[in-house]
This record gives C-alpha cells, sequence and structure tokens, in this order.
C-alpha cells in the first residue's frame, strides 16, 4: 500500500502576497488540488494525508478525491516538522515497510510517468528514490556580490519531489535529524544523514515547484498545454 505525503503548511513568505502558495490558483484550480490529483489518479496510491498549519482556513475541506481518502494533520515550524507530523499521522493499515511519497503542495504539473518510474526505483532497493534532474547552469560560488570561483556541475543534480522512502526508515531518520536540531529541506537529506545512499531518478525538468510569480505563471502555462 502506497501512501501520499502532502507537506502544505507554509507561509510561502518567499512568494510575497497574503495567499499561501498551495492556495494560489492557476488553470482553475489551486496549486494544491492540482498536485493531490496528480497523486491520488495513479492507481498505486491509496490515499494522502496532508499536513496544513493550524490557522489554514482556506482548506477546501476535501475528505476524498479520485474516489481515494484525503485525511488531514497539523504540520510544523518547518517543512520536515510538517512531513514528521504527517508520517506520524497516517492510518495504523500503512506499516513501516509501506512506500510513502512526499510531495510538495506547491508543484502541481507531476505526470504520472514520473510517479511510475519512481516507485519502479524505490521498490528495486532498500534505500528509496526521489525525482531530480541534472544541473544544466555554470555554477558560482558568491562572496559579498562577486564571484569567489566556478563550482564544477559534474554530477550536481536538483532535488524534486515526489520522493519515496519506507514510513518506518523516514519518519525514523526525519526524528533524528529533528532530536539533533538538524533542519533537512527534503526528505532524502535526512535519510542521507542515516547512512542511506537513495537512487536518483531523472524526472520531467516541467514538474517545477511555484516559487515566485513566475513560476505560477510557467505552471498555469504547462497544466494548460498538458490537457491539450
Ligand atoms: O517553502 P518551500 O517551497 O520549501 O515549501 C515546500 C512545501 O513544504 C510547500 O508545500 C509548503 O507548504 C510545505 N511546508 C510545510 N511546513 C512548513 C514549511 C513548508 O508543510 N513549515
Amino acid at each position: 500500500m502506497i501512501w501520499a505525503v502532502i507537506p502544505a503548511a507554509g507561509s510561502g513568505r518567499r512568494f510575497g502576497g497574503p495567499t499561501p502558495k498551495q492556495y494560489l490558483q492557476a488553470a482553475g484550480k489551486p496549486l494544491i488540488e492540482h498536485a493531490l490529483i496528480a497523486l491520488l489518479s495513479h492507481p498505486r496510491i491509496a490515499g494522502a494525508m496532508v499536513a496544513l498549519s493550524a490557522d489554514d482556513e482556506r482548506w477546501p475541506g476535501w475528505t476524498e478525491l479520485c474516489g481515494k481518502p484525503v485525511l488531514r494533520c497539523v504540520g510544523g515550524g518547518e517543512r520536515a516538522d510538517s512531513v514528521l507530523a504527517a508520517l506520524r499521522a497516517l492510518p495504523a493499515q500503512v506499516g513501516d515497510r509501506a512506500l510513502v511519497l512526499v510531495h510538495d503542495a506547491a508543484r502541481p504539473n507531476l505526470r504520472g510517468d514520473d510517479i511510475d518510474r519512481l516507485i519502479a526505483a524505490a521498490e528495486s532497493g532498500a534505500d528509496g528514490a526521489i525525482l531530480g534532474a541534472p544541473v544544466r547552469d555554470t555554477l558560482k560560488r558568491a562572496e559579498a556580490g562577486r564571484i569567489a570561483r566556478t563550482e564544477p556541475r559534474d554530477g550536481l543534480w536538483r532535488a524534486f519531489t515526489p520522493q519515496a522512502f519506507a514510513r518506518g526508515a523516514l519518519t525514523a531518520a526525519l526524528s533524528d535529524a529533528a532530536a539533533r536540531g538538524v533542519i533537512v529541506t527534503d526528505e532524502a537529506s535526512a535519510m542521507e544523514r542515516v547512512g542511506a545512499k537513495p537512487l536518483l531518478v531523472e524526472g520531467r525538468e516541467d514538474n517545477l515547484k511555484v516559487t515566485t510569480p513566475a513560476d505560477l505563471v510557467l505552471a498555469e502555462f504547462l497544466l494548460r498545454a498538458g490537457r491539450d
């Protein structure tokens, strides 16, 4: 049984404006609804647990989408705290060895073929797998607004979501990071800390995370194009 975990408790400070970015509209729906539908329309995914902030007044109250359960819990101060809260709140029938796919609410343009390949990779080994893409731009190290040096980009990837891990292993890894005060910005880095070597699955570049107004314009375009 595979469940989706959606951290959606962020305030979206980097985007600006009063609306947390998971509730921004693109192609007629809030970003989080696109993300949930992308996950729940996949035949292998049985349900979704969404972490919301305690004062969220925008949550539309879904209890199911695509005929599958949508459950909610209260998230935490950092993304990793929200993911940990959601993992702990999953129904008991989702065992420790069950795969969970953690996906940002602000990534609306996830496609089924990426989910297929991610699940296949995660099921092929014990350490989990994530979607990502090789870095294509030249990378500069900045110091006081000037280029200090050019960093080699060979072997560097950008990490996307979903990220797929066994529920028990990911819960233990995130708990350990939290207990030691280490802030991890994705699930894989929590797993790496405890010695795992997750697989990298090259995903579609259009699975973008909406962080700026320009991202929202692009997401809208891609969502409309994907329907044609
Ligand atoms: O801010 P960032 O783009 O890294 O957020 C990625 C995802 O994590 C978003 O869906 C956001 O709502 C979520 N998040 C969360 N709890 C936080 C901070 C971010 O669930 N405390």
